[in-house]
């Protein structure tokens, strides 16, 4: 058994032993800039080096190579820097396993999907750059190659939009979180943001800003209330749980703002994607907003789900033109109108969905599987524990080609502390880069079991100590039953009370539900 998370496409093992306690001695190669961050990770503590060359092979594929390691030597062949840095990371896991003293093996390796993300929520709590290096850094080592960097929500905006300063200086802050009454804040400047993005490309990951509409959206509209329904002056959200105020689809100027921010965030992400985000938009306020209602009409739409599906196509179109696809979660009420050229992060399919979701990949729309059950890293073992996360069908229903591949998503609404967030995080963060890069075939659940002693190893090298236990990620019933409690608890029904009393004032004040008057 080699001591290497995602188990390699093939791996020989060889007799012998190689000696790499003095660290390694690297030949010349065109790709310095992995070499030189793989010799930060390795502490020599004796003086003979093993040597290591690479070879570029035009025949591999991007993310393809080969790694062998003999006694005296290894070599690297890969036919650009992604293989290249991927060979690293195979080898410094069995140079941390072992101590320095290495298996000899004949390995040739290449992913199964070429989409594998990790979402990183920064919306319910504001990570510090360092901290989402070191989530990107973590990325790489588990050979991950999408950062889904979800950036705008009802509780803080994040990102620096130079024409709206107000969604930072403002909408960057809440006064306090739940019941705890410390403010909370942060933001990323533009300059921050690139430095994000180049960090990412130096390690071979492209990054997918999230700027989430219609809904998602209170921390905006409090800078600006005109891009609500009824131009609400309400807080930047204070409180979890989903949130009525969502963005005016009815009035010319909420469709300039969207337009002007994502002028600012394509250039800031030139990697081609932008994920517009679409979910958890009620439409309690559009069906009693005259603009809304005017669009509608306008447009000969049906009805409020058909509005979001045009507001969607209208930005899709915008970047369409800019050489950008648009992503979006899958929304059961907007879907067979929703335009199929925008790719879905698929979250919450249910089995007896599945040959809806199947035919969208017939009509052409590239899906990814970022299901709640069992990718989303927030939820508790109990409803996703390690052994679902590893055993998971990643296709979800038949495969199809469409089917690109899938992300494990960390929302933090839960998530304070980075200690909490390392919890959550792993080893289901290992169980799901597995199942995304290796063949269903080779993998086996209890031959990864016998591989997370290698696996905290390699975490604690990067100091990260604070994981969960095999035992703790796959709880039993009585102890899962506890958890599950503790954390419905903590999402408290608060904010479920607030939009029923908040729902009736506004109808009270505003007008009848449009379909109550037929
Ligand atoms: C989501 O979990 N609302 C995408
Ligand atoms: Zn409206």
């Amino acid at each position: 058994m080699l001591n290497i998370i995602p188990k390699p496409l093939k791996a020989e093992e060889l007799p012998g032993k190689a000696d790499a306690r003095g660290g390694f001695a690297f030949a010349p190669c065109e790709w310095e800039q992995d070499t030189a961050r793989f010799l930060q990770y390795i502490s020599p503590s004796k003086e003979v080096k093993l040597p290591v060359t690479a070879e570029k092979d035009p025949s591999l594929e991007k993310e393809e190579y080969t790694l062998k390691v003999s006694e005296d030597k290894v070599k690297i062949t890969a036919s650009c820097s992604a293989g290249y840095a991927y060979a690293l990371e195979s080898l410094r896991q069995l140079y941390v396993a072992g101590g320095g003293l290495m298996p000899c093996v004949n390995i040739s390796d290449k992913p199964r999907f070429a989409w594998r993300g990790f979402l990183l929520d920064v919306g319910r709590y504001y990570m510090p750059v360092d901290t989402v290096k070191k989530f990107i850094d973590i990325m790489l080592m588990h050979k991950l190659n999408v950062f889904h960097f979800h950036l705008t929500e009802d509780q803080g905006w994040r990102i620096e939009i130079k024409k709206y300063p107000l969604l930072t200086q403002e909408g960057s802050k809440r006064s306090h979180t739940n019941f705890n009454h410390k403010p909370h804040g942060g933001f990323y400047t533009q300059e921050e943001i690139k430095d994000i993005v180049n960090y990412c490309h130096e390690r071979h990951i492209i990054a997918v800003p999230e700027i989430d509409m219609p809904g998602h959206m209170q921390a905006a509209i409090h800078c600006y209330p005109e891009l609500s329904c009824f131009d609400r002056k309400l807080p930047v959200a204070t409180h979890w749980g989903v949130k009525h105020d969502i963005l005016c689809a009815g009035k010319d100027s909420t469709m300039r703002f969207v337009k002007d921010v994502l002028d600012e965030v394509v250039e800031l992400f030139p990697d081609g994607y932008v994920h517009l985000g679409g979910d958890e938009a009620p439409k309690t306020r559009w069906e009693i907003c005259p603009h809304c209602q005017e669009k509608i009409k306008q447009l000969g739409l049906e009805n409020e789900n058909q509005l979001q599906a045009h507001f969607v196509g209208e930005v899709k179109d915008y970047l369409k033109a800019k050489g950008v696809q648009t992503i979006t979660w899958n929304e059961d009420e907007i879907s067979g109108k929703a335009p199929a050229d925008v790719a879905w992060t698929v979250w919450n399919v249910l089995e007896k969905d599945f040959n809806k979701m199947y035919a969208e990949m017939e009509r052409g729309r590239t899906l990814i599987n970022a299901s709640s059950v069992p990718n989303y890293l927030d939820l508790t073992y109990n409803k996703n524990p390690l052994k679902a996360v590893y055993t998971q069908p990643v296709t979800i229903c038949k495969p199809h080609e469409k089917m690109v591949g899938a992300e494990a998503s960390l929302w933090t609404e839960q998530i304070p502390t980075l200690k909490r967030a390392y919890f959550m995080t792993f080893p289901r963060l290992g169980a799901f880069c597995e199942a995304v890069w290796s063949e269903d075939m080779s993998r086996n659940y209890d031959e990864f079991l016998a591989r997370i002693p290698a696996y905290e190893k390699l975490l604690n090298s990067v100091g990260i100590s604070h994981t969960a236990s095999v035992k703790r990620a796959n709880p039993g019933k009585l102890f899962g039953a506890l958890e599950q409690l503790w954390f419905n608890k903590v999402q408290l029904c608060w904010h479920g009370l607030h939009n029923l009393i908040d729902n009736a004032k506004v109808k009270k004040k505003y007008g009848k539900n449009i379909h109550d008057k037929k």
